[in-house]
Parts: C-alpha cells; sequence; structure tokens
C-alpha cells in the first residue's frame, strides 16, 4: 500500500487526474490517495495557492501525483513552492517516441535532467537604476548531486552516455562550477561516455541529431527551455510526463500547464498525465504494474481510434480513458 498525495490543481489538470484514476483503479496496485489543495481555485478559496498542509500531506506521502494548476503572475507558484520545500533537486524529462502519434523523429528515446533547485530560478532578482538583475547561483554541491543522480539514472536504465549542457565558454565561473562538477563525478562512472555540448548548439543538435542524446545533465533554465524543446519533437505538451525527485520526496506531473483554451471541453490529452503515473510506479518499484499502464496506452495509440483532437482524433478525455482502460483489462 503507497500512500499518494493528489493534486489535481486547475485547468484541465483535475480532467486528466480523473481519467488516470479511472483507469488505475482495476491495477494490481494499492495507492491510497489524499487530496490536496493548490494553484488559483485554491487561491481564491484560502488566500494562498499552496497550503501548508499541502506541503505536510505531500512530505508525507511515498510520492505526490500533480495535475496542473494556473498561476497568476504575481502569485506565488505552486509547483516551484513544493520543488523548493521537498528539496525535489532533479527534474526527469524523458523525451520518447510512441507508436501513433506524429513526431519530428522515430525511435527516439532520451532523458533530460534538469537542475531544480538554483541557477536562474533561485529568485534573486532585484531593481537597479537602469532595470534589473537576476543572480545565477551555481554551487558545488547541488552541481555534484544533480550530475551524480544523472550519471546513476544512466546506469539504471542502462543508457552509456551522459551530455552535459552549458555554456561555460562565456558563463565562465558559474558553468565553469557545473562543467567541473560533471568530470568530478563522471569519475565515479568509468563505464559510462561522458560528452559536452554549449547550450545554443545543444539546442541544434536536438532538431538535427536527437538520437545522438541519451542523458542530459543541464541548470535549470537550460533544462526548462530544451525539455519544451523535445517535448516538441515527440507530439507536443499533451504527451509529455516528468519526474521531480529528492532523496526523502518525489513528485510525478505533466509537462504541460492548465491549459486554459480547453478546459472544461472535455478534450485534454490524459496521456501526460497517465505516463506520469508510469514514472511514479517506476520510482515506487512497481516496474511491472508500470509496464503493463504503459503499453496499455501504447496499444491505444498504436491503433489510433480513440484518440484526443491534439493526436488527430476526435475523441474526448474519457473516451481515451475508458479505452485505455479497456486495453488493461484484455492484456
Ligand atoms: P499549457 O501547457 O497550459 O498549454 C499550452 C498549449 O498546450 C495549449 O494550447 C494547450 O491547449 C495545450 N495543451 C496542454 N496540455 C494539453 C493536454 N493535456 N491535451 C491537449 N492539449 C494540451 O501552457 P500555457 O498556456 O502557457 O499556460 C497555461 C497556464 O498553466 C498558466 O497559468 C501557466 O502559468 C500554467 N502552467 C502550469 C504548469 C504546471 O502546473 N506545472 C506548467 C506550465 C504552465
Ligand atoms: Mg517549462
Amino acid at each position: 500500500m503507497y500512500n499518494i498525495t493528489l493534486i489535481p490543481g486547475d485547468g484541465v489538470g483535475p480532467e486528466v487526474t480523473e481519467a488516470l484514476l479511472h483507469i488505475i483503479e482495476i491495477m494490481d496496485i494499492e495507492l491510497d490517495y489524499t487530496i490536496a489543495y493548490a494553484g488559483d481555485a485554491c487561491y481564491k478559496e484560502t488566500g494562498t495557492t499552496i497550503p501548508d498542509e499541502t506541503l505536510s500531506k505531500s512530505k508525507k506521502a511515498d510520492a505526490t501525483l500533480f495535475g496542473s494548476v494556473t498561476t497568476v503572475p504575481g502569485h506565488k507558484s505552486a509547483i516551484i513552492t513544493l520543488r523548493k520545500e521537498l528539496d525535489l533537486y532533479a527534474n526527469l524529462r524523458p523525451v520518447k517516441t510512441y507508436p501513433g502519434v506524429n513526431c519530428l523523429f522515430d525511435e527516439l528515446d532520451f532523458v533530460i535532467v534538469r537542475e531544480n533547485t538554483e541557477g536562474l530560478y533561485s529568485g534573486i532578482e532585484e531593481y537597479t537604476k537602469e532595470g534589473a538583475t537576476a543572480l545565477r547561483v551555481v554551487t558545488r554541491s547541488a552541481s555534484e548531486r544533480i550530475c551524480r543522480f544523472a550519471f546513476k539514472h544512466a546506469e539504471k536504465t542502462e543508457r552509456n552516455k551522459v551530455t552535459a549542457v552549458h555554456k561555460a565558454n562565456v558563463l565562465k565561473k558559474t558553468d565553469g562550477v557545473f562543467r567541473e562538477s560533471f568530470y568530478k563525478i563522471a569519475d565515479e562512472f568509468p563505464n559510462l561516455d561522458t560528452d559536452e555540448k554549449y547550450v545554443d548548439a545543444a539546442a541544434m543538435f536536438l532538431i538535427t541529431r536527437p538520437q545522438d542524446f541519451e542523458v542530459i545533465v543541464t541548470t535549470n533554465l537550460f533544462g526548462d527551455i530544451l525539455s519544451d524543446e523535445g517535448a516538441g519533437l515527440v507530439g507536443g505538451l499533451g504527451m509529455v510526463p516528468s519526474a521531480n525527485i529528492g532523496d526523502n520526496n518525489a513528485l510525478f506531473e505533466p509537462v504541460h500547464g492548465s491549459a486554459p483554451d480547453i478546459a472544461g471541453l472535455g478534450i485534454s490529452n490524459p496521456s501526460a498525465m497517465v505516463l506520469s503515473a508510469v514514472m511514479m510506479m517506476d520510482y515506487l518499484g512497481e516496474s511491472y504494474e508500470a509496464r503493463k499502464l504503459e503499453n496499455a496506452l501504447l496499444d491505444v495509440l498504436r491503433e489510433g481510434n480513440v484518440l484526443t483532437p491534439d493526436l488527430g482524433g476526435s475523441s474526448k478525455t474519457m473516451e481515451m480513458a475508458q479505452e485505455i482502460k479497456h486495453k488493461l483489462r484484455i492484456n
């Protein structure tokens, strides 16, 4: 039995959460859910986007599943607060093609490991006479721990190479520290190959030769941008899941936001949420169940009969969920 904190959130978040729960209720994995609130609707009700109660529920849980929230400019970001408070320092974003999904390339399967706690997102900004400045914080401890996570992940998933992405030729000190940390940790993993790319070149190679990547490890902002580029390679935001992992806690969420343009229409693609649950099951050590769920989705995508509009179909969220559940049942 696993204790899961469930944060449906706003917009399409509750829709894809409902779809997921509908699918996995027939699986052989016992998940005990505790619902928690965050986001804009929560703000309107309680005056905060992320109540302490939600943070403590997530800290206590074996894992948190997060739908998506609407972030109003000027309000505290619920997801960034969760990442910080739970010290979820590794953001894992797989870039994987699925059959039947219109992708720019076939058979991509790499992962971006993004440092999640510092860099340009340290949140240290100030106004100056001329405009404003932001502080780009890069520590050796955070760099070493994210690089170690990336190498360990490569080992665990039987990949051969880890590529550091940085801009150490210009950001000589901050990315100098990141690059040195990368090679220091690489020495602990003599069986894995290393590579490095400047971020601008990496952005190009992601479009021209994405199949050359296996594991990318990079700082916060670069990872944020490159992982959305990665999403574009494999069918868009409706398809890509993510994991936020720390030493004691983990949170799983689709990369997409609350999609206000389609919220309430019942046509959001549940795949990113389903694949986030697949990542959660892998994290919990339930790899057998994870593969079963992933394969059920794969069958539905491959057949292409019951797909949401973003995938070129005309089905509703719950119809696609029903079809995935059907595949689970008959497999
Ligand atoms: P978004 O990811 O919500 O939407 C971008 C585009 O992708 C839209 O056209 C949307 O319809 C489409 N899309 C997203 N999810 C989809 C799905 N499951 N199925 C089909 N199509 C899907 O990003 P946007 O519009 O920039 O932000 C909307 C709100 O979400 C904002 O308030 C933003 O702050 C918030 N946001 C929250 C995130 C989170 O909860 N982790 C992440 C990104 C944005
Ligand atoms: Mg992003």
